[in-house]
């Protein structure tokens, strides 16, 4: 677990730092929440997500940031081929809306990178704003050949390579390639229909 401790967070928020730790199956409401809250409903719409769908995260490189027990911001990396190149997708980054500019989206980035690296894994790819992505390195430099599989801003196609030259040839369409997420059995799955009916 890594503590983060900027001297804003210490003023602001009890003098308790932030700690970044691997996410826990138990995290699940409050990081769904926290992205309903910073993306909105339509999230699950996002180009991005085709590469999320039915998939699992890349082992050991989903994380959570808490504040005293609370879950106060999420990133997680999904493995992809780009244009057959094995790489990762970043994404969904999110911090709680009272708790920005503290430094928790850096030290969550920060993070998520070095284990990334630390894990043999050759480059970083996401969607998002250049101005806040270039402080770790992201550029459209080699992402020029990239295509996702939906609309997308071409300036918005942000990478990062973690061992140099990995993505100097890389053309074509970035597609999932991570383990597929369980389906709920079917049992479990009668039993939430039989609720959702009920409920209806
Ligand atoms: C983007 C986000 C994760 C940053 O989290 P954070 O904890 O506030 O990040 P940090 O504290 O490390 O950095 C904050 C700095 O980045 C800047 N910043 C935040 N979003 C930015 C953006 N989209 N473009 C440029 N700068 C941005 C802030 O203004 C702040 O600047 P300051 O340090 O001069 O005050 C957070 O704002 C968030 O959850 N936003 C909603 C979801 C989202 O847009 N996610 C990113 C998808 S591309």
């Amino acid at each position: 677990m890594t503590a983060v401790w900027k001297k804003t967070a210490a003023l602001t928020l009890d003098a308790a730092p932030f700690a970044i730790r691997a996410e826990r199956a138990s995290d699940v409401v409050a990081r769904e929440a926290l992205l309903d809250a910073s993306f909105g409903e339509g999230r699950h719409a996002r180009t991005c997500q085709r590469l999320r769908d039915g998939r699992l995260p890349a082992e050991g490189l989903a994380f959570s940031a808490v504040h005293e027990g609370r879950l106060v911001g999420t990133v997680r990396l999904w493995h992809v081929s780009a244009g057959g190149i094995p790489a990762l997708v970043l994404g969904p980054l999110a911090v709680d809306a009272a708790c920005r500019s503290l430094g928790v989206g850096a030290a969550l980035m920060e993070h998520a990178l070095a284990a990334a690296k630390a894990r043999g894994h050759g480059a970083v790819i996401l969607r998002g704003d250049p101005a806040y992505y270039a402080r770790f390195g992201f550029s459209a430099g080699k992402t020029g050949e990239l295509a996702l599989p939906g609309p997308f801003e071409r300036e918005r196609l942000l990478a990062v390579e973690l061992r140099e030259g990995v993505l100097d040839d890389a053309f074509g369409m970035i597609v999932a390639t991570g383990d597929k997420a369980r389906r709920p059995r079917a049992r479990a799955a009668g039993k939430a229909r039989k609720l959702f009916t009920q409920a209806a």
